[in-house]
């Protein structure tokens, strides 16, 4: 005999395109329902479709989030001995900071467990860049991560397929049905996997601008606000900060190449902004983890960061003194006049290095480590004619033409130096 179902879901679906608020126990219903194949992608669809047009309140993100946390694992590193600390970045162009970052924070002895993702589109991911190293391994079991957790202190590997099923449907469905936007489900779905994965704190990094995900900074701002109430609701101290993803981030977009750039971070030098948001979010990870004077900028002069990086690329089977994936042919792009460099947008950029290969358009496809931009200058930066402002990183020639087909008008020069404007423009706390 089949179980009688506790609701119906064209009564849930109902009440949201109405404008209401679905209770908690319809609502956990609905995604338990919908993880285990009674609800249909078509009713989950049009539920989806009434919270993007008519939100949820704070409760309602609450239970839903907690109800995607349920539909799955719910890891613990309360066994550690020490405070865990997790950074979620929502994506951008030439965003490798969690590669300094996570062995930064570990070197003072807080654990990072950083379960990130592969990239689709032009944002690239973490572990794509990290598997540019010979030999580095991301899938790790549950007991090989705790086990460095404890020992190394920092980890970065693939988040298991036990995490929030309920999400991963559902992410899948969205992105088919023109959902994907609604804060709502946006908010959701990262915390559920945050929060199941069992971090006593989280700094986010909710980014704005046309690299960004989220291009309308109101909207980022929203996210942002969202998320760290969703965390603070759950018990994990949640901190975010609101960062400009207008302009690629440091000088590297690709893969081998942004891991060039985070050891350079990691020995103490590397391009400003880089630095400044690596040592921005340190500074707040390791605030939750009770210490609020960490003297970040020494670690990273000092070597301890290094030691860090070196220690946890080694655990997963890297090694940090291999040469890294080159490009077999390259292609500049030099200053047809003199000036300022007045902008350079992200999100062709990051279009241009996926069109070379760093990034993929379909989750099975696999990337060129070697494949990206090498970018020579910056907004503000003085140039002449003639001068390099950057490199296209390629396997073979026959994909530059597409990729600097993206760069049309992606760059500008003019005769006044721009405004700067700050990289981290808000900091938000429950
Ligand atoms: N990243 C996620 O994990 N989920 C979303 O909904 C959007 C971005």
């Amino acid at each position: 005999m089949t179980a009688v179902e506790a609701f119906d879901a064209v009564d849930v679906i109902r009440a949201k395109r109405d404008g209401g608020a679905v209770a908690e126990p319809a609502l956990r219903w609905m995604v338990d329902a919908y993880t285990r194949g009674y609800v249909a992608d078509s009713q989950m669809a049009a539920f989806a479709m009434a919270v993007l047009l008519n939100g949820m309140t704070r409760d309602e993100i609450r239970v839903m989030t907690d109800a995607m946390i349920a539909s799955g694992e719910r890891m613990s590193f309360a066994g550690l001995g020490k405070p865990t600390v997790d950074k979620h970045s929502t994506g951008g162009v030439g965003d490798k900071i969690t590669l300094p970052l996570a062995p930064l924070v570990a070197s003072f002895g807080v654990a990072v467990p950083q379960l990130s993702g592969r990239g689709l589109g032009h944002t690239g991911g973490t572990l794509d860049k990290l598997e540019s190293i010979p030999g580095w391994r991301a899938a790790l079991s549950n007991d090989e991560m705790f086990a460095q957790l404890r020992d190394m202190g920092a980890v970065i590997c693939a988040a298991g397929s036990g995490l929030a099923p309920a999400d991963k449907k559902l992410y899948a469905l969205r992105d088919v049905t023109g959902t994907v936007e609604a804060i709502p489900l946006i908010a959701s779905s990262i915390m559920s996997k945050k929060i199941a994965e069992g971090t006593d704190a989280l700094v986010l990094d909710v980014k704005f601008g046309s690299g960004a995900f989220m291009q309308d900074v109101d909207r980022a701002r929203e996210l942002a606000r969202t998320m760290v109430a969703l965390g603070t609701d759950s018990g994990v101290s949640t901190t975010a900060l609101l960062t400009d993803m207008n302009t690629p981030l440091g000088l590297a977009i690709g893969n081998a190449n942004e891991v060039r750039e985070s050891v350079e971070v990691l020995a103490g030098g590397g391009p400003a902004d880089v630095v400044e948001l690596t040592v921005a979010l340190a500074r707040e990870m390791l605030a939750l983890a009770g210490q609020p004077d960490a003297d970040v900028e020494a670690a990273l002069q000092d070597g301890r960061a290094m030691d860090a990086w070196r220690a946890m690329i080694i655990a997963q089977d890297g090694d940090p003194d291999a040469a890294l994936p080159a490009p077999n042919e390259t292609h500049t792009v030099t200053a047809t006049e003199d000036g300022f460099v007045t902008g350079m947008e992200a999100l062709p950029f990051g279009i241009a290095a996926w069109r070379l290969g760093a990034g993929r358009a379909r989750a099975q496809d696999p990337v060129l480590h070697a494949a990206g931009i090498d970018l020579h200058v910056k907004p503000g930066d003085q140039v002449a004619a003639g001068q390099p402002l950057f490199t296209l990183l390629g396997e073979d020639d026959s994909r530059f033409d597409r990729a600097l087909e993206a760069l049309d008008g992606a760059w500008t020069i003019g005769p006044d130096a721009p405004e700067r404007t700050p990289l981290v423009l808000e900091r938000i706390t429950a």
